[in-house]
């Protein structure tokens, strides 16, 4: 039998106990491996001859990843699961029993039941490199740390830190983690497994290193009963905010960790074993675990075949704007390739530098970047009017203007100058794909590379696929995605793509609300309290009046029988409603902040409000119901490969309820015949564009989305 853990022992005393979980790249605590541990720690307690051990990994990248996922997701027995919770307690809590002192030598990714055994540990040294991260990510797949995890991180960190781990299922850098006492010492990665080792042998000769803590002011606040209490309160009124009630596990784990400390350790553990008993077979918990796994499977994969993706060492982007500079500034920044920014003007060229510069800077100051090597990355992005230096560029990403005339010429204009392999990616939110390559001499190599806005923040690209498109060019865009840390997508060219298509759905919807006599609140509200980050009216205005019916245009064009609006959408527009960049739009702005409603909006377009006491939940039923139809037809229409790729994209790119699982999986849980009534009852109240498809029939008779679409 093939063995995940490895233990030496020299002379001297001093244990080393390697993780190595057999074929797979990254270590984590599967029921054969808790086993194999625990048989260790029984024979580690009996041996006189360690003075010291080292818990270290052989994987490259990762200390240890947690626990299984995989058995949490299956779990559907609240006994098995507090059981799970208490097994692992157990077998930490004898490791931390252990007669020596013990080391945690995180020198990767260190998660969950890593950093939940790291805290067992006397000692936890770290690495210095830049990718490490540990943390309890628990909470963000429905549950709380359960193998000690609440109890023991505030013993180590205090209890401020440690909330601000647990509740939002943070994790931190090497450097956050030593500044708050996670971490006993920081160590250069090029020297660690030295320094480790030294450490090591200052105990064994005698030396007792003193653990670090918590800072004197957080002591003095968390000692006091009156402090504590202050603290807590102030954790669950954010945690309230930032879930808005949707999400049960952090205010578990806040009741947990008030236990811990009010009545001990036991007494904590046994709340966290109570808590994951009820939260790891929880609805929410299966969909944010389903959502886990469809981003653990976007971030490798899904090439297409018949073509090797460009080796990308230079690139260029053509439009210094809004996303212009946001993308070069990512360039620049995650693959520290030399970029070539090119406008048609200077002013526009200087604004895509200044905010780049503003984007490296918030870096610096947030500690995530020291200062000369943010300058380093901003001097890699170089500007100009024309287009010197793109005949060695790899990748060309172009951010221009939305207009089709102008794109198809430039397009024809950069095949001519850039090298043969070079991969044309365009950024359009709307225009074909087809038709922007129509006059590019081979036009396999023309792509898009539909970004969010904001470039920096949103984690989603769309890699649009033409008629023509070779994979090739789609494999270079589903690369240098990941590299950028984004989640790329392939879906098919088609008016809207994905996001923006089924977006257009409930939006219209949202509309013809709001023309019936509902109030923009109450519309807005319906949709944040279904779990939406913002209701439509408000993200209209983050949109951009402007573009949202520019894009309703291009929409009810291509879906005249499903798709329309109220005729008075130009009306905003014409007003100077342009939205939050106009600070007038559906909502009233001051400084800079949306406040409320504006109730001229109801004048300017001829509306008398005369719904009064409307219900939420069917408003919300009739803003999703048209998004599932369309849903139907976007796979049918191949435009995307799979249910769980539809959900993973409506999730990343318009904030979707992640603890609904995703817009195919809620649908699959509620039933299609259930919606398909609704449906019904809507289309006999409203008309015909609620109707069922007969794509969505057909996803009703399989089963379900995951049935019909599976990955
Ligand atoms: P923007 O108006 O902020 O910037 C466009 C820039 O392109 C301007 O600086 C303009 O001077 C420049 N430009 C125009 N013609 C040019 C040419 N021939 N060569 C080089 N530069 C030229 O526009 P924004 O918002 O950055 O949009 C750019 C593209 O990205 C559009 O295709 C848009 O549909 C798409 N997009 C926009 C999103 C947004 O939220 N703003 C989101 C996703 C995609």
């Amino acid at each position: 039998m093939s063995t995940a853990f490895h233990l030496e022992v020299t002379e001297s005393g001093l244990a080393t106990l390697i993780f190595d979980l057999p074929g797979k790249s990254a270590n984590v605590f599967t029921l054969e491996a808790m086993e194999e541990l625990s048989e260790i720690v029984d024979e580690l307690s009996g041996r006189s001859d360690i003075l010291c051990a080292i818990l270290a990994s052989a994987k490259k990248r990762i200390f240890i990843a947690g626990a299984d996922v995989n058995a949490i997701a299956e779990v559907t027995d609240p006994a098995e699961a507090e059981q799970g919770s208490r097994r692992g307690q157990e077998l930490f809590d004898r490791w931390e029993a252990l007669p020596f002192p013990t080391i945690a030598a995180v020198r990767g990714a260190c998660m969950g039941g890593g950093t939940e055994i790291s805290l067992s540990c006397t000692y936890i040294l770290i690495s210095d490199r830049d990718d490490i991260r540990i943390g309890l990510p628990e909470t963000k797949l429905g549950i709380v740390p359960g193998w000690g995890g609440c109890t023991k991180l505030p013993r180590k960190v205090g209890l401020m830190a440690a909330l601000d781990i647990i509740l939002a299922g943070k994790a931190v850098r090497s450097r956050k983690a030593f500044k708050i006492g996670l971490a006993d010492a920081l160590i250069p990665d090029a020297s660690f497994p030295r320094e480790v080792k030294k450490f090591a042998d200052g105990i064994i000769a005698g030396k007792k290193p003193k653990a670090r803590s918590s800072s004197l002011r957080a002591k003095l606040l968390e000692k006091n009963p009156l402090g504590r209490k202050i603290v807590f309160k102030q954790a669950r009124k954010q945690v309230l905010k930032t879930t808005r009630g949707h999400y049960s596990a952090p205010l578990r784990a806040l009741e947990v960790v008030k236990t811990a400390l009010a009545h001990g350790h036991e007494a904590g553990l046994e709340a966290e074993a109570r808590a994951i008993g009820e939260l790891a077979v929880s609805p929410t918990a299966k969909n944010l675990i389903h959502l886990f796994h469809m981003m653990e499977a976007a971030k490798s994969g899904g090439f297409i075949e018949g073509g090797e993706p460009v080796e990308v060492n230079s690139a260029a982007v053509l439009g210094a704007g809004v996303m212009g500079g946001g993308i070069a500034q990512i360039l620049a920044d995650k693959l520290s390739l030399p970029v070539r920014m090119k406008d048609i003007g200077y002013d526009a060229l200087a604004k895509g530098v200044q905010h780049a510069a503003s984007l490296f800077r918030k870096q610096v100051k947030r500690r995530w970047l020291e200062r000369p090597e943010a300058e380093r990355r901003l001097a890699l992005i170089r500007t100009s009017l024309d287009y010197s230096g793109f005949e060695k560029v790899d990748l060309v990403i172009e951010a221009i203007v939305e207009k089709l005339e102008v794109k198809q010429k430039v397009f024809a204009e950069i095949a001519s100058i850039v090298p043969d392999h070079c991969v044309l990616a365009s950024n359009t939110s709307s225009l074909s794909i087809d038709l922007i390559a129509q006059d590019t001499p081979n036009p396999e190599r023309v792509v898009g590379m539909h970004f969010f806005n904001p470039v920096d923040r949103m984690p989603l690209v769309e890699v649009v696929v033409g008629n023509k498109t070779s994979p090739a060019a789609i494999n270079t865009i589903i690369e240098v995605s990941r590299k950028l840390g984004k989640t790329p997508i392939v879906v098919k060219s088609g008016p809207g793509f994905l996001v923006n298509r089924l977006l257009a759905f409930t939006l219209a919807e949202a509309m013809w609300m709001l023309d019936e006599g509902h109030r923009m609140e109450d519309i807005d509200r319906a949709a944040s309290r279904w779990g939406m980050p913002m209701g439509p009216c408000a993200l209209t205005d983050e949109v951009g009046l402007d573009t949202a019916v520019h894009v309703s245009h291009i929409m009810s064009e291509a879906y005249p029988e499903r798709l329309t609006y109220p005729g008075w959408m130009d009306k905003m527009v014409e007003d100077g409603r342009l939205g939050a960049k106009a600070q007038k739009g559906f909502y009233l702005y001051r400084k800079g902040h949306r406040t409320q409603p504006d109730p001229a909006v109801y004048n300017l377009l001829g509306i008398t409000r005369k719904i009064d006491s409307p219900n939420p939940d069917r408003m919300s039923e009739r803003l999703m119901l048209p998004m599932v139809n369309e849903a139907a037809r976007c796979l049918e229409e191949e435009i995307v490969r799979s249910a769980a790729d539809l959900d993973l994209a409506l999730i990343l790119g318009t904030g979707f309820p992640p603890f609904r699982g995703g817009l195919c999986r809620w649908a699959d849980a509620q039933g299609g015949n259930k919606l398909a009534l609704e449906m019904e009852q809507w289309t006999a109240k409203l008309g015909d564009r609620f109707l069922p498809g007969n794509a969505y029939r057909r996803v009703i008779e399989a089963g379900g989305f995951y049935e019909l679409f599976p990955s």
